[in-house]
């Protein structure tokens, strides 16, 4: 009776690592590193007093996946293992095809051959393609996006041929925060993309100031308005999701949102009224993609699981700058 949680030692997954050992889960992380540390291994057993079985591995290697579902008895999987830079994407599709797409597939292969029913996967609002007054799926923007959209569907059809599967896609908006102990939390590599990342890294002094991509957005301050979820408020998700799949629902989506738009300025003053520090900014050209607002309806969430953020904007930055001030060089020992 084990989770199979893959990508557990990334930002997300090693926070839902830490709040399934709190509720006794037995975990067995498998990734390949190539996003992540050792060392957070080290972490999650600083805060919670337990280590979960590790196998170093890529999802994509049915051969070596198929050995560790022989050894271990899964019975559900949380399915964080993927690559996410938008950008990377553009320059690199078929990467994106091949890991994301791949790892997948392997994993499906294997719960029909070991009768493995549950899975959580780690969707993004990204499958929503340009925002607009009613969300829908498609018309992703980049090849990332586009490698969600295609499991979904690939989960979609795996459900339609196995009534007994159990299905939950998450479809995340702007994950952000850290674990309160300071032990864990983003450690991006190279140039952040994301804003809360660049934003800490500014505060720690590793970049001069932030670039606010454009200021002429139809919002109340001009800045770009984005839906802001704390980790460990995601990471809860995951568990109301597992609970959720114990009534054999078949395939369930929800958004996991708080339902609140943040401005990049907006961002930036919690950051700092949070922490008692000023955030050198300059505005600059729009960033190509990026839209107005969009943010989460996440009202089914709560009426099927129970499930709603508890966690706000100002304890995200609070979190987030604990971590990157404990952490100046991420899990990189100085
Ligand atoms: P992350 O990069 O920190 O974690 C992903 C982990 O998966 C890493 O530890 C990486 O080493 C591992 N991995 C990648 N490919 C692998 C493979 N083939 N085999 C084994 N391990 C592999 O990313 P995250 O922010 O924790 O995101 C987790 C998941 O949530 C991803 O699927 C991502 O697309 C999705 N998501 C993230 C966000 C976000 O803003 N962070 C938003 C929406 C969706
Ligand atoms: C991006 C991805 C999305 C992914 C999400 C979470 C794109 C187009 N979309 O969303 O697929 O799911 O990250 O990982 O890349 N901003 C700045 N300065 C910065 C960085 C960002 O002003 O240095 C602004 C952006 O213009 C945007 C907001 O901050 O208005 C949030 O940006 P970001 O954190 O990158 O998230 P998204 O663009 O929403």
């Amino acid at each position: 009776m084990a989770i199979l949680v893959t990508g557990g030692t990334g930002y997300i997954g090693s926070h839902t690592v830490v709040e399934l050992l709190k509720k006794d889960y037995d975990v067995v992380i498998v990734d390949n590193y190539c996003n992540s540390k050792p060392e957070v291994l080290n972490r999650i057993y600083q805060i919670t007093h337990k280590r979960p079985r590790f196998y170093e591995i890529d999802c994509c290697n049915e051969v070596k996946m198929r050995e560790l579902f022989k050894k271990e008895n899964i019975t559900d999987i949380i399915h964080f293992a993927g690559l996410k830079s938008v950008a990377e994407s553009v320059q690199k599709p078929q990467l994106y095809i091949d890991n994301n797409i791949g790892s997948s597939k392997v994993l499906l292969k294997l719960m029909t051959e070991f009768g493995v029913h549950n899975i959580v996967f780690s969707s993004s609002a990204t499958v929503y393609g340009v925002p607009d007054h009613v969300p829908k799926v498609g018309g992703c923007t980049n090849p990332y996006g586009q490698t969600k959209l295609d499991i979904e569907y690939l989960l979609k059809d795996y459900a339609k041929e196995h009534k007994d599967a159990n299905i939950a896609i998450l479809r995340y908006f702007n994950p952000i925060g850290a674990h309160e102990s300071g032990l864990i939390g983003e450690d991006p590599q190279g140039i952040p993309n994301n804003l809360m990342p660049y934003i800490t890294q500014v505060a720690v002094g590793k970049r001069p100031f932030l670039n606010v991509y454009g200021n002429d957005y139809k919002t109340h301050d001009g800045t770009g308005v984005r839906d802001y979820i704390h980790v460990v408020d995601l990471a809860m998700g995951h568990l109301a999701a597992l609970k959720k799949l114990e009534e054999k629902p078949g395939l369930v989506i929800y958004n996991l949102g708080t339902g609140k738009g943040t401005s990049v300025l907006d961002l930036v003053k919690a950051f700092e009224k949070a922490n008692d520090l000023t955030i050198p900014y300059e505005i600059k050209e729009r960033r190509p993609g990026d839209v107005d607002e969009n943010y989460a309806d996440a009202s089914k969430a709560y009426k099927e699981m129970k499930w709603k953020a508890k966690l706000d904007i100002v304890d995200a930055c609070r979190d987030s700058w604990r971590w990157q001030k404990n952490n100046p060089r991420g899990y990189d020992k100085d």
